[in-house]
């Protein structure tokens, strides 16, 4: 890979230990993948900040690559950690988990990462089409590329952090326009979807299409955050990082996915299809815990839960939790909608997810959630069993009428 003199200094250590380390993991990505030179980025965002996921291994390599001075180039925010910093007691986070945590973010930040703490990076700062990014957390990713047509590929926690201390990444995959094109036509012929079956719809395009892009046509009426929950489907059973919504998406409206005409791959989803993929993640019975917010909610989507508690209580023995950014609390008329949520027994939490915190220490047994990439992740990662379900479905199921 081509490098600049000024690059080549920080690769030979001229310009600090912590750059020379980022320097290499950046340079050895891109020989791998082939990358002709490195570009500048606009944005990192950093997986690898859960203590549930991260584990005490990386933490030490953390803090050194803190303690000789590395400091971010370019704007760079967190991914969810394992509890809300305000309300670890409240969630019922067990003690042994919170200095490990704390140790995490404040490391993190101490770098100048933003501690966002969310996997909806895009709800903070507006992002500009084309722009590129080196982000982690693959539905941000997905979202990011699909849906804003920004540029990103799919990165991991190392190759995250490197490109927020150098402000650069290698050139190569989904920044360049010929891997953007769709590669296989997904026909849907199912009507109107409701939330969670958009993230069903996604799952099963994810296992259809693998890592190639798709070209999803079909699709009635999709919000953003029904493409939200699409995305983080597909790149939770697939590899996808990017994908195309007839009539929708940017990229398609500029034209570009047909500069090489339509797909000939065509592959069909219907109603029994995806009605099997919603009934595969909906066994288990008598929910203890609502769950929404994977990914971190908007505001529209705290307001519809909002609107379904209303006239009604968290049933005794049942918890419902949202999950959203620090970012969306601070958004206006959010507190309200919060308020209406805990005054009915629920609870908002900031910087966190369910899948990454200890649900089964706080005593959940079983989680119903309208989410499918949390319906797929929750039983291995939280050991419980999980129900997906419509957002009016899993609020019925853990509350009663006053
Ligand atoms: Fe976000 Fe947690 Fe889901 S990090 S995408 S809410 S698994």
């Amino acid at each position: 890979m081509y490098l600049s003199k000024e690059e080549e200094r920080i690769l030979d250590g001229e310009m600090g230990e912590w750059r020379r380390k980022a320097m290499q993991i950046l340079v050895t990505l891109g020989d791998v993948f082939g990358a002709e030179r490195l570009i500048p980025i606009r944005s990192a965002h950093i997986s690898g900040v859960s203590y549930k996921t991260l584990g005490d291994e990386p933490i030490r390599f953390l803090e050194d690559l803190s303690e000789l001075g590395a400091r971010t180039a370019v704007d760079s925010t967190l991914n969810p950690c394992g509890f809300d910093l305000q309300r670890p007691d409240e969630m019922g986070t067990p003690d042994y988990v919170r200095e490990p945590q704390m140790r995490i973010v404040r490391t993190y930040e101490s770098m100048g990462i933003d501690p966002a703490l969310t996997c909806t990076p895009y709800y903070i700062r507006k992002r500009i089409l084309g722009e590129h990014l080196a982000w982690a957390e693959s539905s941000a990713i997905v979202y990011s590329n699909s849906v804003l047509g920004c540029r990103t590929n799919r990165e991991g926690a190392p190759s995250s952090l490197a490109s927020a201390l150098v402000g650069k990444t290698p050139l190569y995959g989904f920044h360049l326009d010929e891997n953007r094109l769709p590669q296989v036509h997904v026909k849907v012929n199912v009507g109107q979807l409701e939330r969670h079956q958009f993230g069903a719809l996604g799952l099963l395009v994810g296992k259809l299409v693998a890592d190639a892009v798709p070209l999803i046509s079909g699709l009635e009426n999709p919000s953003l955050d029904d493409l939200k929950a699409a995305g983080a489907g597909m790149a939770a059973s697939g590899m996808v990082t990017m994908f195309h919504a007839e009539g929708v998406t940017p990229e398609y409206k500029m034209g570009l996915p047909w500069k090489e005409g339509r797909p000939t791959d065509l592959v069909e989803v219907d109603e029994r299809s995806l009605k099997k993929q919603v009934d595969d993640l909906s066994s288990a019975e008598e929910p203890d815990l609502a769950f929404f917010g994977c990914p971190h909610c908007s505001v529209k989507e705290i307001q519809e839960v909002a609107k379904l508690v209303a006239g009604r209580r968290v049933a005794k023995g049942k918890k419902l939790w949202v999950c959203t950014s620090r970012a969306i609390l601070d958004a206006p008329r959010v507190s309200t909608y919060v308020s209406e949520i805990e005054a009915a027994g629920g609870r908002v939490f900031a910087d966190t997810c369910v899948v990454v915190t200890w649900l089964r220490e706080m005593g959940v047994e079983t989680v119903v959630t309208n989410s499918a990439k949390a319906a797929t992740y929750i039983p291995s990662f939280c050991d419980t069993g999980v129900r997906l379900a419509s957002t009016a479905e899993a609020v019925r199921s853990v509350t009663e009428a006053i």
